[in-house]
């Protein structure tokens, strides 16, 4: 008989999902980066790309941590924001509404990404893998900070823009 699925086997598969979900993440940066006006929230764009190659780091010592090979799970939440940035592009390319939009899909990104981060730090600190949840608050505290510099750069200079 197998072992029935316990908190350790869900922090596993959602680790996996994360993975995935930087690995989108870091490709998807630089796209938006060259397709917006707004020089800081290209600036924005660029310095979160290289946090983001942090963070597949941080990923791959966690999986060596738990002794567990980095395996990547398709994230279709991540795919499905991702899609919805490139259809912004798309649909408002040229104009000055791009980068509010590009902007706030950069930020339901973050959100994704918080609350994924948040959910296995708590898990790893129930499960007594305290070395695991600090590396996880590390990269938890990045994206905090992405977010609230998205929200300065919308409030102060995209938003206002395009209005
Ligand atoms: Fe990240
Ligand atoms: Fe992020």
């Amino acid at each position: 008989m197998t072992e029935p699925k316990n908190l350790n086997d869900l922090l596993y598969e959602t680790l996996k999902d994360i993975y995935f979900a930087e690995k989108q993440i870091v490709s998807a940066l630089p796209k938006m980066a060259e397709a917006v006006q707004s020089p800081e929230l290209k600036q924005a764009f660029q310095t979160h790309e290289g946090q983001t190659e942090t963070h597949i780091e941080r990923l791959e010592q966690v999986f060596e941590l738990l002794g567990k090979p980095a395996q990547q799970k398709t994230c279709n939440a991540i795919l499905g924001i991702i899609e919805e940035g490139k259809e912004v592009m798309e649909e408002f390319k040229g104009t000055d509404a791009l980068d509010p939009g590009l902007l706030a899909g950069a930020q339901a990104v973050e959100h994704y990404e918080i609350s994924r981060y948040g959910t296995m730090i708590t898990w790893a600190k129930t499960l007594g893998l305290d070395d695991v949840a600090e590396l996880l608050a590390m990269t938890l505290d990045e994206e905090e900070e992405t977010d609230e510099l998205l929200s300065e750069i919308a409030e102060t200079t995209v938003n206002a823009r395009a209005a």
